[in-house]
């Protein structure tokens, strides 16, 4: 079985350090995961106001989530929580009330910051708000990267061998996770 893992990722800046990351795991991951970058930043902001008449991106973007059998999240942090794109995108997915995409499916948390915490804050703050959508969380291992810059490669692969053999490590947690999940 082959699994398609939605990715999203939690900047919109092009040279963005967990975009990178995200391009890289699709790389390194395991044969039956596929990843995919799901684009979050031409989601207008939710208003309750416009629930019957949806912005047009709304629809695609959510039903590209109920198509894939998992998520990723690929995020930095801002200000010790979760970038707003990414909290909209969440907040998107989550309506009209019953019907969230999100629902049941199983997910995994990666934060990568230039910084040595490592995205602690909005990992953290991500996980709650994953436990509203009731997404079977990966529990651990818990990835916090620090030292984004110095991460990759020129070619954009993953230059430090020991943090690229822990990420491979949660790749085959995060694909047994699903298979626990999904069958
Ligand atoms: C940041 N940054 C940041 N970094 C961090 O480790 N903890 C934080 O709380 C914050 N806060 C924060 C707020 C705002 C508004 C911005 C724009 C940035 C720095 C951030 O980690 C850095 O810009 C990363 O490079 C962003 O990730 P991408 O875009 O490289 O993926």
């Amino acid at each position: 079985t082959t699994y398609q893992v939605a990715v999203l990722v939690g900047s919109l800046r092009k040279g963005s350090y967990n975009r990178k990351l995200a391009l890289a795991l699709a790389r390194i991951a395991p044969p039956e995961l596929k990843l995919n970058i799901v684009e979050i930043g031409q989601l207008p902001f939710y208003n309750e106001d416009e629930a019957a008449a949806p912005p047009a991106p709304y629809a695609d973007f959510r039903q590209t989530i109920k198509a894939a059998d998992a998520v990723l999240f690929v995020s930095p942090e801002y200000n010790r929580s979760i970038p707003a794109a990414l909290k909209n995108a969440l907040d998107v997915g989550s309506r009209p009330y019953g019907h969230n995409a999100f629902d049941g499916k199983p997910a995994a948390v990666i934060t990568l910051s230039p910084g040595a915490l490592g995205g602690f804050g909005a990992h953290h703050h991500l996980r709650q708000v994953l436990a509203c959508l009731n997404t079977p969380l990966l529990p651990s291992p818990e990835v916090y990267l620090g030292g984004a810059a110095e991460l990759f490669a020129p070619d954009g692969a993953i230059a430090k061998p020991d943090t690229e053999a822990f990420l491979r490590k949660v790749l085959a947690a995060f694909s047994a996770w699903i298979q626990k999940h999904k069958g």
